[in-house]
């Protein structure tokens, strides 16, 4: 395995991929490894002949006051991972690499960017579609990986692909939890013990959502109220949003017809966690 710092060694290898005619999969994460992250390497090692890992914490999709200088960083433990999954390449450039003096282009999908998380971390998806097309660019998947946890993502980003006919397959990858349901992230590091037990309450209102749409109960309030009273039993959770959506224009739905996404970010102490799942009407 190989760990790339430039862009043009990449590229000049990457042409040689290609040549080869070997199929590229590509996983762009910010590090900080977990088990959700090498779902998307395993599916990534099972589908296509060379794999791109990128590891770069992208400044542009952090907000002033959010935790980008202290966001976790270990490519020694982040390679080691890599490299047991059978990575051909982790590319992990630095800023000055991928943002450059005098950079002024970004990448905007919009309206889908401004609903749910975006309404309250302005910028935010901005910076994520900009990161992934610059990456897109420079890796020249032929499928690119993500995972179903960041859910408002992957639709702004198959959007994007969608809309400027970017060549590139995108593949959603299930949610991967913890043992009592705590979906993985790395921003679990910041919890304290209490913080990381009271956490399972997000999964627990998703399980709620669940049962009440299977017994019949479809009316997006009565959902919501229900669930945000169950979270509100944790003292050291503030819930942000909790929204049911339309999978496709992220817009609110009265009532779940056929499917709705229930998309959730509370604050378990200082941590903001999300976390999603999708309602299916069972007479749909
Ligand atoms: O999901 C992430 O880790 C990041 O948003 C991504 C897609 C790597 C872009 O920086």
């Amino acid at each position: 395995m190989k760990i790339i710092r430039k862009i043009n060694t990449l590229r000049r290898l990457i042409k040689k991929v290609k040549q080869d005619k070997k199929t590229i999969g590509f996983v762009p994460t910010m590090g900080a490894l977990h088990e959700g992250h090498l779902k998307l390497i395993q599916q990534a090692r099972k589908e296509n002949d060379f794999v791109v890992v990128s590891i770069f914490v992208n400044p542009t999709q952090f907000g002033p006051k959010e935790d980008f200088k202290k966001y976790p960083r270990n490519l020694k433990q982040d390679a080691f991972l890599c490299r047991k999954e059978g990575v051909d390449v982790i590319f992990y450039p630095d800023i000055k690499q991928m943002y450059p003096e005098g950079f002024k282009t970004y990448v905007k999908v919009n309206d889908l960017s401004n609903l749910l998380c975006g309404r309250f971390r302005p910028g935010h998806f901005r910076g994520v579609t900009t990161v992934v097309t610059k990456l897109f660019n420079i890796v020249n998947p032929d499928l690119a990986y993500f995972g179903q946890k960041d859910a408002q993502q992957a639709i702004i980003i198959k959007r994007m692909v969608l809309d400027l006919n970017i060549p590139i397959k995108i593949k959603v990858i299930p949610i991967v939890r913890d043992k009592d349901g705590l979906a993985l992230s790395s921003r679990n590091v910041y919890l304290n013990p209490q913080e990381r037990k009271d956490a399972v309450i997000l999964y627990q209102s998703l399980r709620l959502a669940k049962k009440m749409v299977k017994a019949g109960i479809l009316e997006t309030k009565k959902i919501i109220k229900k669930i945000k009273q169950l979270i509100h039993t944790k003292k050291t959770a503030r819930i942000q949003y909790i929204s049911i959506v339309d999978l496709e224009n992220l817009k609110p739905i009265s009532r779940i017809k056929d499917k709705g996404l229930l998309a959730m970010a509370v604050y378990i102490g200082d941590t903001r966690l999300i976390d999603n799942t999708i309602l299916k009407n069972p007479k749909a």
